[in-house]
């Protein structure tokens, strides 16, 4: 029998969620907002990967504020506006087809906002480009050239940390069922996690429990508000020397757990343009099998999964050691 169409039960404070099947679709941003509000190319998208049989829908990277949006075109969830825009094109989409979990990525993206789409070169945007200043743990800018992020001062941090919140408030309100926090790829919740971008000398940077701490507040602080399905995606490496590591990431994913944290993605990289990526068919999947084991957790691997007998195999529990 197969354990991919197989059905697969999320826990959640509420009871979970039972996916009909473990084909999840990974967050993917598609630079079509407007001002941070989803406009019908979302509804086109969100439709037709709805009908495709998918246990789990996940909507693409949305910022819980206008200045942690990657680029301008970026979807948010931060005011009134983005939350009708959102609410009502998720809505429109959920009634062409069969009803399907849907879970919103929450995110902010550090000293990566205020960037080109990818089609335009992907740099950081000045104002007079209709950018904004960036913030981060520290006032590490990613490449040399780039204009130095601010470093969050403790009341930003409380205020990055609240906006998490009302994004989720107002998920559940639309009756989104479950969350993932993005703490991968070099956006904000993973510059604290990781060495490369966090040189702060406060209680949030150095140690591996002080850069840990703002991740774990901020999902300690949306438990609380939320009670569906609540998930973390990480980037279990930072494929560079020094930086942080699958160690790392099994030692936060038992935190997590223990803050009440139901899932975890498990991609990686996305820090430094330094990494040296091993890139290959099923690369990350290793990383999302060690975290398993050690969580105990439900875990979602991705990246370079193109074939049904690969992904049947990677369901497969792991033999024992
Ligand atoms: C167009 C595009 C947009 C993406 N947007 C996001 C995103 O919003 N959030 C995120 O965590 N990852 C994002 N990713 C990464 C994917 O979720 C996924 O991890 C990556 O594509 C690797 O899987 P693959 O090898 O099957 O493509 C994006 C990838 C692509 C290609």
């Amino acid at each position: 029998m197969s354990l991919l169409f197989s059905p697969l039960h999320l826990p959640s404070p509420r009871g979970g969620l039972t996916l009909a099947n473990r084909i999840v679709v990974a967050p993917m941003c598609q630079y079509a907002a407007q001002d941070g509000a989803a406009t019908d190319w979302h509804l086109m998208h969100w439709g037709n990967l709805l009908n495709s049989g998918a246990g789990l829908f996940t909507i693409e990277a949305t910022a819980v504020l206008p200045e942690g949006r990657i680029t301008p075109a970026c979807l948010g969830l931060w005011d009134e506006r983005t939350e009708a825009a959102l609410a009502d094109t998720l809505q429109r989409a959920r009634r062409l087809a069969p009803p399907t979990p849907i879970c919103i990525q929450l995110a902010h993206a550090g000293r990566k906002a205020s960037s080109a789409t990818p089609w335009q070169g992907g740099q950081l945007l000045s104002p007079a480009q209709g950018g904004w200043q960036t913030a981060g743990p520290s006032a590490l800018p990613q490449l040399p050239s780039e204009p130095p992020p601010t470093e969050l001062s403790l009341e930003a941090m409380a205020d990055i940390r609240y906006a998490f919140v009302a994004a989720a408030r107002r998920s559940a309100a639309m009756g989104i069922e479950a969350i993932e926090l993005h703490a991968a790829h070099g956006y904000l919740l993973h510059e604290f996690m990781s060495p490369i971008a966090n040189q702060r000398t406060d209680a949030y940077g150095g140690c591996f429990e002080n850069r840990i701490r703002f991740p774990l507040e901020v999902l300690t602080a949306v438990r609380q508000a939320f009670d569906g399905v609540l998930g973390v995606r990480i980037s279990a490496s930072d494929w560079i020397e020094g930086g942080w590591d699958l160690t790392q990431s099994s030692e936060l994913a038992q935190r997590l757990k223990a803050a009440g944290c139901d899932f975890i993605h498990v991609s990686s990289g996305g820090v430094s343009p330094q990494q040296k990526i091993a890139l290959g068919a099923g690369y990350q999947v290793p990383f999302a099998r060690a975290i398993r084991q050690s969580s105990g957790m439900v875990t979602t691997a991705v990246g370079l999964i193109t074939e049904a007998a690969q992904a049947e195999a990677i369901c497969k529990p792991a033999m024992p050691t």
